[in-house]
């Protein structure tokens, strides 16, 4: 008999570990994994690129069409990237145009694993389980610094600090799908854990919430 499909939908702020947690628990159930995250930053890459302003919604909804070559791009994961891709994935038009490859993702017949801010409340709110994956500010700078420092890149903890908490501001605060933990998401803070500790206990949420199902 074929295992019903399994949703796991993971949101959370920016540095919170979402996605070593979700990419964990796309590898311990044997599911394709997708990254929302990039989709905003290809669109705000592509903007960039074609020199679009990131103030206009039409501009934006307009860089939606060109992503598909920029899904791998490097520069996907630079600041300056993901700062755009903050503003503009506040636009109503933009995150309806990235709403049905999302979904069709999640709809795939053994299930997935996505993370982003709002796959628990608007991509996928059926999901068998959902996590709010979370951090301090002061612990998800640490680890942003941490991150840029490895990939040789100047950094400076009182600006990435300030950067943490502009984004967490923005994205919660937009009206369109704002970051929000689900009402039947399972919270887990990961300021006291390291990568390892925050994997196995983000198993046993999903294994605790699949027993209860
Ligand atoms: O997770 P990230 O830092 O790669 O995401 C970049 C930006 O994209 C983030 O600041 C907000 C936006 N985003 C979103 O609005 N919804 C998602 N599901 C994923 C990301």
């Amino acid at each position: 008999p074929t295992p019903p499909s399994l949703v796991i939908a993971v949101d959370g702020p920016a540095a919170s570990g979402k996605g070593t947690v979700a990419r964990a628990l796309a590898a311990r159930f044997g599911l394709p994994h997708m990254d929302t995250g990039m989709l905003y930053r290809a669109v705000a890459l592509s903007l960039l690129r074609w020199g679009g302003d990131p103030d206009s919604e039409f501009a934006a909804l307009r860089a939606c069409d060109a992503i598909g070559s920029l899904i791998d791009d490097a520069e996907l994961r630079s600041e300056t990237v993901g700062g755009v891709a903050s503003r503009i994935s506040a636009y109503p038009a933009v995150r309806q145009a990235l709403l049905e490859r999302q979904q069709e993702f999640a709809g795939q017949p053994d299930g997935a694993v996505l993370d982003g801010r709002d796959i628990g409340t608007v991509i996928a709110p059926g999901a068998t389980a959902k996590l709010f994956v979370t951090a301090s500010p002061e612990v998800r700078a640490e680890r942003r610094v941490a991150e840029l420092q490895a990939r040789g890149m100047p950094v400076h903890y009182p600006d990435v600090l300030l950067d943490i908490r502009a984004r967490d501001e923005r994205d919660s605060h937009r009206s369109a799908a704002p970051l929000k933990q689900a009402a039947d998401a399972l919270l887990l803070d990961t300021s006291m854990l390291d990568r390892e500790a925050a994997v196995a206990e983000a198993i046993r949420l999903v294994e605790a919430r699949l027993a209860a199902v």
